[in-house]
């Protein structure tokens, strides 16, 4: 590619006024084989409009997500809310990414105590004092996709569930600000990891984060158990998700047989996560969807 010629990024500004500079630095860098450090595909390297898109669906995403802390309560089973997320994503122009997702049925997850992800709403499941609960919601709109969860907590809840939840947040904040342009994805779930252990928590190997924005699940993979300074080089527009899962117990989990989504701890111990879709920036990283 030529200085003067239209960037490879889709922008329509010339090479030399765009990612010229960042591709030089890439070149100029060594790449160490042995720690799994790789360079970033250009397809996951997303454009201001790019951006844009991503915004405005982490925009109603986000509204979502604060309906669901509007309604959730005591007694109310997960398919009022499951309902009430869905007719929100479209009466804003969206789409719920995860119904018929690989034939999920449902427009969100919501993922109670001992599940750690890709809980199915129900009308049969009802909220209970005590229990611990991530809904997770991914919007597509315009053809871009926004993905993030939250915990919330029911009533009377334990202390040492009330500990998980607010420990795992302070994992996913750890692995967002590791999240450094020029520094390798191992840095974040390093971060994640070290904090998690040091309370006495395991972190959930089986699934992680992932890029997104063109499309749901996309390279890299993010883990969250890691070795700092290994995997993919992280560069300013790309955009991922933290989202990890952090256990009690075991970090072993299983998924559901009769339903084949919802993953439970293969102890039945607590499990909780938070996630958040992140842009890689030069000045940090930039909290899109929460
Ligand atoms: N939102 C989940 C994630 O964080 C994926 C859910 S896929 C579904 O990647 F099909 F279960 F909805
Ligand atoms: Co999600
Ligand atoms: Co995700």
């Amino acid at each position: 590619m030529n200085r003067n010629d239209l960037c490879w990024c889709g922008s329509g500004k010339k090479y030399k006024h765009c990612h010229l500079a960042m591709d030089e630095r890439i070149k100029e860098m060594k790449f160490d084989f042995f720690k799994g450090q790789v360079r970033p595909p250009r397809k996951i390297i997303d454009n201001e409009q790019d951006i844009a898109g991503i915004k405005a669906s982490a925009v109603i995403n986000d509204g979502a997500l604060d309906l669901m802390a509007e309604m959730i309560r005591e007694g109310i089973d997960t398919l009022t809310l499951d309902d009430a997320a869905g007719d929100y994503i479209t009466s804003h122009g969206g789409v719920s990414a995860c119904l018929n997702y690989e034939g999920y049925p449902r427009n969100v997850c919501i993922s109670i105590n001992d599940v750690v992800c890709h809980g199915i709403p129900s009308r049969d499941t009802i909220l209970k004092s005590g229990d611990i609960v991530n809904i997770d919601i991914t919007t597509i709109y315009n053809g871009y996709f926004a993905d993030a969860s939250r915990m919330f907590m029911i009533g009377d809840v334990a202390p040492n569930a009330r500990r998980l939840v607010e420990v795992t947040r302070e994992c996913m904040e750890l692995g967002i600000k590791a999240a450094q342009a020029w520094h390798f994805l191992g840095d974040i779930g390093a971060a994640c990891a070290a904090h998690a252990h040091k309370n006495g928590y395991s972190v959930v190997t089986d699934l992680g984060g992932h890029g997104v924005g063109k499309q749901f699940h996309m390279e890299p993979f993010v883990p969250h158990n890691a070795k700092a300074g290994t995997g993919m080089l992280m560069v300013p527009g790309m955009v991922l998700t933290v989202e990890p899962m952090i256990n009690e117990g075991t970090y072993k989990v299983t998924t559901d047989e009769e339903d084949g989504w919802t993953v439970r701890t293969k102890d039945h111990k607590l499990s909780a996560q938070w996630e958040s879709t992140i842009l890689i920036t030069e000045n940090g990283p930039e909290v899109l969807s929460h």
